[in-house]
């Protein structure tokens, strides 16, 4: 099976495990909004990392680590839901559809966020399976990849540039608003399998750097993808004076750019018992349209 068709098939899985997780009895708009955004579509990427870096030290029954996986992509969807608000990026389109705020109104699509936000904390320290001491580490490091120290510091930072030019250091942009929370699920798959600390390191880094090259890719989609398969406007970056890998380095650059990132990645996890589909994840990170 090629990685699309594989990808693909990891993501319907994820997708059901969001319609068991996704949380009920709550206001219905509220509700409406987080169901909306969560079942736009999406690649589900990062909880598929989670899952496939768990596979690749050696877990084979991943069935106990699924509400961990799911969270991730709570996380991720109220990440996109914010990154869309008038005061961010402003943009209409995501997922092929009307943004959350278009649909919902801007206080419940920020309330949509902030639930999703809360709520994969709330599923993954309710996890009944793994010991105490694990989902502590993975709160610590989803708390630090996706908080201050990582997403939240680097959507700060690139907003900086864009509103005051107070920020002009790409490399730090983008390891902060995507690469370290990519990070931060695959080494959380790591935890979760009992790896060893140089495996756990090794996956640690291998997130790292596809985190770096999924962010180059996604800004040289911004100017040269297509609108339709993409789901979201593209040659927004430009219009929104953003900081990006082709503004920077121009469009050959960054595609070598990313390419080294990627090659960095798949050295790192040479150490690990199966690094074949994170190795074939590498190179889709770089070669995807969408
Ligand atoms: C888009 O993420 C936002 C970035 C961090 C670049 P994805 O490209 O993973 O978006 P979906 O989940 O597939 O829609
Ligand atoms: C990443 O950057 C956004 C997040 C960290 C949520 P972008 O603003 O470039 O993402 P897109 O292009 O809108 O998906
Ligand atoms: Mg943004
Ligand atoms: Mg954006
Ligand atoms: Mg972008």
């Amino acid at each position: 099976m090629n990685i699309r068709d594989f990808l693909a098939r990891q993501a319907v899985f994820i997708n059901h495990a969001i319609e068991k997780y996704i949380p009920k009895g709550i206001p219905e708009k509220l509700f409406d909004a987080m169901a909306y955004s969560l079942k736009a579509g999406g690649k589900r990427l990062r909880p598929i990392l989670v899952l496939e870096s768990a596979k690749a030290v050696g877990k084979e029954n991943i069935s106990d680590i699924i509400d961990i996986a799911v969270a991730t992509e709570f996380i991720h969807t109220y990440s996109l839901i914010h990154d869309d608000l008038p005061a961010m990026d402003d943009d209409d389109l995501r997922r092929g559809k009307p943004t959350c705020h278009k649909v919902f109104g801007e206080a419940i699509a920020i309330l949509a966020g902030d639930g999703l936000q809360s709520y994969a904390f709330e599923l993954i320290s309710s996890n009944k399976s793994i010991s105490p001491e694990k989902l502590l580490k993975t709160i610590n490091l989803l708390a630090h990849g996706t908080g201050i120290y990582g997403m939240v510091g680097g959507q700060a930072a690139d907003i900086l540039h864009e509103k005051e030019k107070a920020f002009d250091d790409i490399e730090f942009i983008h390891t902060h608003k995507t690469a370290k929370f990519i990070q931060s699920c695959c080494q959380i798959g790591a935890v979760l399998a009992d790896a060893s600390k140089e495996e756990e390191e090794a996956l640690s880094k291998y997130g790292l750097y596809i985190g770096l090259a999924f962010q180059i890719q996604d800004d040289i989609l911004d100017e040269i993808g297509d609108e339709k398969k993409l789901g979201k406007k593209t040659k927004k970056d430009k219009e929104k004076n953003k900081l990006t890998y082709p503004s920077v380095f121009g469009l050959e650059k960054s595609r070598k750019m990313a390419k080294e990132y990627i090659q960095k990645a798949k050295k790192e996890i040479e150490i690990l018992k199966n690094p074949q589909i994170l190795n074939e994840i590498a190179d889709f990170i770089i070669s995807r349209e969408v």
